[in-house]
């Protein structure tokens, strides 16, 4: 029983020194600006060679990025909005011949669709005579799916979003923050010959994307059991999440983990599966309630 806690006491003791480390760190991150709820957030892609996938340098040798292209809805290129979860539609009117086979290699992820979001909002004001603070981005790959034939291909286009904040201290209903990560993927991809999320698509056609977007307050998951209690950053927040500290954050996480894998996991190996304990359990009840706990803590 000593030999598992070992590592799990040092690394608190690591966790502390890092939580020193950050601490002289966050005055100068406080003034930096933070996303609102509902801001913006563009989107912007690799650009690349359709000839041969391989991404585009300037003169510099710094890749070139190019925002996503425009959709039809908005007219404007793709962009989510910080804390919004719900569902969104990107149609690009014109599959342009070049742009077709950016997507073959796309869907054999010879070339992935790269992309990247800025971690933060520009800042408003500049101090003069200070270095102006880098925008500094999260990689954004959308894992587009699908299956290529001859003449055309069949693209997946219902894709989930899913979007991380930084941990912060005390979480608020519509909060602000700042990005942490992000992951896209198409969705039933082995569905591909049935549905409306499959499209069969040729040159000249349109390319309706449709996204499921969801964001976490943290970079971790919901945790099983009731722990963290999410209901999306619009959502109702548990008093449990309300002070919720870096320290118990880094703590917590290892002890939870310890205590899973050391005990509520075999246990349930054992016992009716690890079904019961994921979020889908619950049931799907619509658009924005992130995970369904909502409708649980209700009940
Ligand atoms: C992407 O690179 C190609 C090839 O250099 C160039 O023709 C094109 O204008 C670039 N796209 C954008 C949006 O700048
Ligand atoms: C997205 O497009 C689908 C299919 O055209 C439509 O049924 C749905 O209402 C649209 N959703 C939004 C949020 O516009
Ligand atoms: C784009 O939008 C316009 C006007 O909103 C509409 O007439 C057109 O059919 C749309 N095109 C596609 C490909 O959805």
């Amino acid at each position: 029983m000593l030999l598992p806690w070992a590592p799990v006491a040092l690394l608190l003791a690591t966790g502390a020194l890092e939580v020193a480390a950050t601490t002289t760190e966050l005055a100068h991150e406080n003034t930096l600006p933070s996303y609102h709820y509902g801001a913006p957030i563009r989107v912007e892609c690799m650009n690349r060679s359709s000839e041969t996938g391989e991404h585009i340098e300037d003169a510099a040798h710094q890749i070139q990025w190019i925002p996503f292209p425009v959709c039809n809805e908005t007219s404007q290129p793709l962009e989510f909005h910080y804390g919004i979860e719900g569902e969104q539609n990107c149609t690009i009117p014109m599959v342009s011949d070049p742009f077709f086979h950016l997507l073959e290699f796309y869907i054999h992820s010879d070339a992935p669709l790269s992309c990247r979001l800025p971690s933060r909002p520009p800042p408003h004001v500049t101090t003069v005579g200070e270095k102006p603070h880098e925008t500094e981005y999260i990689p954004l790959v959308f894992a587009l799916a699908g299956t290529l034939q001859l003449s055309h291909m069949h693209i997946s286009t219902h894709m989930n979003v899913l979007l991380h904040s930084t941990p912060k201290h005390h979480i608020h209903v519509h909060d602000s923050g700042v990005l942490d990560s992000a992951t896209a993927y198409s969705t039933s991809p082995l569905t591909h010959m049935e549905g409306s999320a499959t499209r069969r698509l040729v040159i000249g056609d349109p390319l309706p994307l449709s996204f499921s977007v969801r964001w976490f307050p943290t970079p971790a998951l919901p945790k099983i059991e009731g722990k963290v209690e999410w209901a999306g950053m619009g959502g109702h927040i548990y008093a449990s999440t309300v002070f919720y500290s870096l320290v118990s954050f880094i703590a917590g996480v290892l002890v939870a983990a310890v205590y899973f894998f050391g005990s509520v996991l075999p246990r349930r190996l054992r016992g009716r599966g690890l079904g019961g304990a994921t979020p889908l359990a619950y049931g799907l009840n619509g658009v924005g309630n992130g995970w369904g706990y909502q409708k649980r803590a209700i009940d």
